[in-house]
C-alpha cells in the first residue's frame, strides 16, 4: 500500500558536480548565494498553490458548508503547505506541484454526497473519504475523472448504489476499499482486470450476485474481502488460478465447491475465511503448501458450511495454523494428531460436525475400524455397532 506522498525535493536542482565547481575560494559565496537563492525560489513556488486545485478545493470546502475541517483551507495559505488533509507533489521535470493527496477521514459535520469537485484534482493519486457517516449518495462519476489515482478509500461512509462502471477507467489504481457502506448490485467484473490492483476491499456492503469469473485475472499476493454480503452462486474455479494473500468470502449465500482454493501452489495465502456459506465439499484430498515455505496459512476458517470428508494431515502441522475453525459442517474421522498444531484450539473450532473424534474432542472409539456403511449409525465413535467391534479388538 502506498499511503505516502511524495514531498517536494526542493534541493534537487543542486549539482551534484559541487565539488569540482566548488575548488576555487571566490567562486564559493558567490554560488552558495546562487543555491541560497535558487532553494528560497523553489520554497516560494512549493508554498504556491495551482489555481486550478485551490478553487476545486474550495468548492469541496463550501460544498461541505465550510464545515470547521476545513477551518484551514484559507485563500490567503497556500494549499501545498498550510491545508490540513491536502498534499502536493512536484510535477516531474517541472517547478509546479498540484495536489496529489486527499484524505477527508472521521471528521465532525461532513455531510451529503461527494462533491463532484473531487474530478478537478486531477492529479490526485490518494483519495480518501472514510469514517464520515453521514457521507452518503452514489459514488459520483467525477471520480471517474481521476485515472491518476493508486489509492481510492470510500469506506465506512453510508454510500448507497452500485460500484459504478466508471472506476474500470482508473486503471492505476492498486488499492480499492468501499467496504462498510451500503452499496448494493453486483461486483462488475472489471474489476479483476485492472492491471495494478492489489487490494480490493468490497466487504460489510449488500452487494449481490456471484464473484465475476475475472477475479482469476487478479494478481498473485492480493488481498480480496468480500465478506459480509450478500454473494450466491459457486465460487468461480477461475479463482484457483491465483495465489491470494487474504481471501475472506465469508458471510455470504455462496454454494458448491471451494476445494480448488487450496493447493500446494497457494503460497502466499496467509488468511482463508470460508465461514458462513452454503459450501459444500470433500475436504480430504485438499492439499496446502509445505511448511517449509516462508509463506503460513495462519487464519483458516471453514465453519458454518455443508463441508464434509476428514480434515486433511497437513492441517497438523503447528506452523500453518494460528486461528482454526471447522464447527457447523459435516467433517467425519480423527482430527489429526501429526504436527499437534490442531491439538492447540479448544473442542469449539470442532464441534457439531457429523463426527470428527480425537483431541480436542472425545477419542475415537473406533480408530481401527471400518466405518459401517449401514445406517445413520456410521460416525465415528458413535456407532454401538463400532464400539462392539472396537472393545472386541481390544481385548
Ligand atoms: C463558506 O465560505 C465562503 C467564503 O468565505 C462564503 O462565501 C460562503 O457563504 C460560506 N458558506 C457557508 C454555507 O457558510
Ligand atoms: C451526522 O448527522 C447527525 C444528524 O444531523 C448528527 O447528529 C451527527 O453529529 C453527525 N455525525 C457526524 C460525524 O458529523
Ligand atoms: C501509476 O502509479 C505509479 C506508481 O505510483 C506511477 O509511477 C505512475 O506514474 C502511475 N501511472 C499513471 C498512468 O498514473
Ligand atoms: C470469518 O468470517 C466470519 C463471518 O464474517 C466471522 O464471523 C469470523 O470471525 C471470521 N473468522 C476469522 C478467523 O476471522
Ligand atoms: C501465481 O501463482 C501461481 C501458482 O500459485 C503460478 O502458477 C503463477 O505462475 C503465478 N503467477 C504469476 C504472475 O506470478
Ligand atoms: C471424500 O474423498 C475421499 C478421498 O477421495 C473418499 O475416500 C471419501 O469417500 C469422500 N467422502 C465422501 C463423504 O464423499
Ligand atoms: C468456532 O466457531 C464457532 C461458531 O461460530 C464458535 O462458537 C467458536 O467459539 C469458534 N471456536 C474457535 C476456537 O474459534
Amino acid at each position: 500500500m502506498k499511503i505516502t506522498t511524495r514531498h517536494a525535493k526542493t534541493h534537487q536542482n543542486i549539482p551534484s558536480s559541487k565539488h569540482h565547481t566548488m575548488s576555487s575560494h571566490h567562486f564559493f559565496p558567490c554560488l552558495l548565494f546562487l543555491l541560497l537563492l535558487s532553494l528560497h525560489h523553489s520554497l516560494s513556488l512549493a508554498k504556491r498553490c495551482h489555481p486550478d486545485d485551490e478553487d476545486a478545493l474550495l468548492r469541496i470546502k463550501a460544498h461541505f458548508n465550510n464545515a470547521t475541517a476545513f477551518s484551514t483551507w484559507t485563500p490567503q495559505t497556500a494549499c501545498c503547505r498550510k491545508w490540513n488533509m491536502v498534499m502536493c507533489k512536484r510535477l516531474p521535470n517541472t517547478k509546479i506541484f498540484r495536489v496529489n493527496f486527499l484524505e477527508i477521514s472521521g471528521e465532525e459535520g461532513i455531510s451529503g454526497v461527494i462533491p463532484s469537485a473531487v474530478g478537478d484534482l486531477p492529479y490526485l493519486e490518494t483519495l480518501i473519504f472514510r469514517l464520515l457517516p453521514n457521507l452518503t449518495g452514489p459514488i459520483p462519476p467525477a471520480i471517474g475523472k481521476l485515472t491518476q489515482l493508486g489509492l481510492l478509500f470510500l469506506n465506512w461512509n453510508d454510500l448507497t448504489g452500485p460500484i459504478p462502471p466508471f472506476l474500470s477507467r482508473l486503471t492505476n489504481l492498486s488499492t480499492l476499499g468501499l467496504n462498510n457502506n451500503r452499496l448494493t448490485g453486483r461486483i462488475p467484473s472489471y474489476l479483476g482486470r485492472l492491471p495494478n490492483l492489489g487490494a480490493l476491499w468490497l466487504y460489510q456492503n449488500q452487494l449481490t450476485g456471484p464473484i465475476p469469473a475475472s477475479f482469476g485475472y487478479l494478481q498473485n499476493g492480493t488481498v480480496l474481502q468480500l465478506y459480509d454480503n450478500q454473494l450466491s452462486g459457486p465460487i468461480p474455479t477461475s479463482l484457483g488460478r491465483v495465489s491470494f494473500g487474504i481471501l475472506d468470502i465469508a458471510g455470504n449465500q455462496l454454494t458448491g465447491d471451494a476445494s480448488f482454493l487450496f493447493g500446494e501452489d497457494k503460497q502466499q495465502l496467509n488468511h482463508l475465511n470460508l465461514s458462513r456459506n452454503k459450501l459444500s465439499f470433500n475436504l480430504t484430498n485438499t492439499v496446502m503448501s509445505g511448511i517449509e515455505l516462508e509463506a503460513e496459512l495462519l487464519v483458516l476458517d471453514l465453519s458454518h458450511n455443508m463441508i464434509y470428508g476428514q480434515l486433511p494431515t497437513w492441517l497438523g502441522h503447528a506452523s500453518i495454523v494460528y486461528q482454526f475453525n471447522v464447527s457447523y459442517n459435516q467433517l467425519c474421522g480423527p482430527i489429526p494428531t501429526e504436527g499437534g498444531a490442531l491439538q492447540k484450539f479448544d473442542a469449539s473450532a470442532f464441534s457439531h460436525n457429523k463426527c470428527l473424534c480425537g483431541a480436542p474432542l472425545p477419542p475415537c472409539t473406533a480408530t481401527h475400524t471400518r466405518v459401517p456403511r449401514d445406517g445413520q449409525a456410521g460416525c465415528w465413535g458413535q456407532s454401538k455397532l463400532v464400539k462392539v467391534r472396537f472393545i472386541t479388538s481390544m481385548r
